[in-house]
């Protein structure tokens, strides 16, 4: 398979290649590129809803979300709509999907239905780099360490965004502890796994010093040399690994540009393992 390096850090687009042929004897070939490149991206897929489900369940069981309501049918899929006149979106800010929960979700499939005619980019980072590129000192203070993840109750899912509603499960905020340093399950590599959006406190250390310390890995962890950015158009297809990367839908929908275009993406996860 050939692919395109979308940037130094991460990330490669996947070059002709029809997901509708992913079988049993290609699917390890593409899972190593994901390994390897971190997120990997398809042009003009065109999928039903069963097949993207199908694809999806080659990497795991697939999970419903903690929060938000599936598509009618099918509650694996959610699918995330920015009304036209909204400025906002769902998944601004970097974060690792429901880091909150016991299991993080392993790998995100996001497939874009309608884009802007500009903006609305999704940018990706390397936790793996990100690790490797954190000062020594840092490493040895985080270092068998743990960090609480909390989740922003579903009112934070569904509140903004006009068209996203809650699946009325759980309504609250709960949390759960990860290693600030995880081991990548299939790899084996270590990964910085804090992220600003989910991660609150750094188990052990005093509020002030847990809030200095994250506020520096966080501000490390936005550095673009560790990143790739993705233009979507109609019909691609970005399949991430959750563990080892954090990801940011960028909202610059303005006046005279994207803003009065809808954005629409379907997003499916796959069950992740407990971090350690
Ligand atoms: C997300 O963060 O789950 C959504 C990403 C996107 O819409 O680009």
């Amino acid at each position: 398979m050939n692919v395109d390096l979308v940037s130094g850090a991460l990330g490669a687009e996947v070059i002709n290649f029809d997901l509708n042929y992913l079988n049993n004897k290609n699917f390890e070939e593409i899972n190593n590129l994901l390994l390897e490149h971190k997120v990997i991206f398809f042009r003009n897929q065109s999928l039903t809803l069963e097949k993207f489900i199908e694809i999806a369940s080659m990497f795991g069981p697939v999970e419903e979300h903690a929060y938000v309501k599936g598509i009618e049918k099918y509650p694996q899929i959610t699918r995330i709509i920015k009304a036209a006149n909204e400025k906002n979106q769902w998944g601004e800010g970097w974060h690792s999907d429901v880091s909150y929960d016991l299991t993080p979700s392993k790998v995100i499939m996001l497939k874009s239905l309608k884009i802007p005619p500009i903006g609305g980019d999704t940018v990706f980072s390397n936790m793996e780099l990100a690790l490797e590129t954190l000062d020594e000192d840092i490493k040895k203070i985080i270092q068998n360490k743990k960090a609480i993840h909390t989740s922003n109750g579903s009112k934070f899912f569904v509140e903004n965004y006009s068209k996203m509603e809650s699946n009325g499960k759980i309504g609250e905020q709960y949390s759960n502890e990860h290693p600030i340093i995880r081991t990548h399950p299939e790899t084996g590599k270590k990964i910085l796994y804090v992220n600003p959006t989910y991660t609150k406190k750094i188990v052990g250390l005093p509020d002030d010093e847990s809030s200095d310390l994250l506020n520096y890995i966080f501000k490390h962890q936005e550095r673009l040399d560790l990143s790739c950015r993705f233009k979507w158009t109609e019909n691609a297809i970005a399949i991430l690994d959750n563990r080892s990367t954090q990801h940011y839908a960028i909202a610059d929908f303005y006046p005279g540009r994207g803003l009065g275009h809808e954005r629409v993406m379907d997003r499916i996860s796959i069950v992740g393992d407990k971090p350690f």
